[in-house]
């Protein structure tokens, strides 16, 4: 197996194993693994188009998550990221629900932190690309917790945060989450600092999902997750990876955000994400609120 990073602060591209190999051995897998717990994003190149490799390779990291309630793939393991109309086969008119969907999915975000488990990771495979643009951009939330104050790291080791997928939602649209995806999915708080167990290396847990901070003021606590944000994607400091047919991209959601890019709505973009719960061993123990806090 061949490491090739892509930025100095994250991913890497993985070449002499494929995803059906890591579904297939365990050797495979272990290798896989620990690149994935080093650089947090991973890239596969010409993999196979094929549901059932995409599932049994997510399927090794740890349980599947079920497409979100309302959304395409809604109860199935495969997230549809897509302006492609499920009914008519034709392209979605703008402000249409998917292409608001696409939107939020544009501001920098991990997946399910609004869930009542997080995710460890999200596998996202391309199926039809537009010829420009809708690249999907990544940062390190490890070299934002380095780059932070250690006054405001040993702050924001101890906090707690509210995420709300209404919330994201609701700047793109206010109503854009409906009443039946608010009750389905209520908002979650966990600590900001998310450490691996297999390395120990801290990350900063926000996303476009975070609204409030126990102990801060709302205005206080978005102005925080703002500046929060700003530190964490300033300049220099994403990989935007240029999305080519066959690609699959891998990313750690506890020590990473992303965000997609906009393309032409008349051309067609259509992906599927498959995505991992955390469990204790990925350290979600250690994120839950003290029952005091929460
Ligand atoms: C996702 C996501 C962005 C994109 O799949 O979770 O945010 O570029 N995707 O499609
Ligand atoms: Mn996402």
């Amino acid at each position: 197996m061949e490491i090739i990073k892509l930025h100095p602060e994250i991913g890497a591209e993985i070449r002499g194993v494929s995803m059906a190999d890591v579904a297939n051995d365990d050797n495979a897998y272990r290798a896989v693994r620990a690149a994935f717990e080093e650089h947090s994003v991973l890239l596969f190149r010409n993999q196979p188009t094929d549901d059932q490799v995409q599932v049994g390779y997510s399927a090794k990291f740890g349980p599947l998550e079920t497409a979100k309630v309302a959304s395409l793939g809604e109860g199935t393991p495969f997230s549809i990221l897509t302006n492609i109309d499920k009914a008519t086969g034709n392209l979605v008119p703008q402000g249409h629900k998917e292409e608001l969907r696409a939107k939020a999915n544009q501001l920098w975000h991990t997946d399910s932190s609004f869930r009542e488990t997080p995710a460890l990771a999200s596998v996202l495979s391309a199926r039809t690309i537009p010829g420009v643009g809708g690249e999907t951009a990544f940062v390190s939330q490890r070299a934002t917790w380095n780059r932070l104050p250690q006054s405001l790291r040993a702050k924001l080791a101890n906090s707690y945060a509210w995420h709300s997928y209404a919330h994201s939602r609701g700047k793109i649209d206010p109503s854009l989450a409906s009443q039946r995806e608010q009750n389905a999915m209520p908002p979650a708080c966990w600590r900001m600092r998310w450490r691996n167990p297999v390395n120990g290396r801290d990350a900063l847990y926000i996303a476009s999902h975070t609204y409030a901070i126990v102990g801060l003021s709302d205005k206080e606590a978005l102005a925080l997750i703002d500046e929060l944000t700003a530190i964490a994607t300033a300049t220099g400091h994403s990989y935007e990876h240029p999305w080519r047919a066959g690609d699959v991209v891998m990313w750690d959601n506890r020590a990473s955000m992303h965000r997609g890019r906009p393309w032409p709505l008349d051309e067609p973009r259509y992906m599927i994400r498959t995505t991992i719960a955390a469990t204790d061993a990925d350290g979600v123990a250690e994120l839950r609120p003290p029952k005091m806090a929460a």
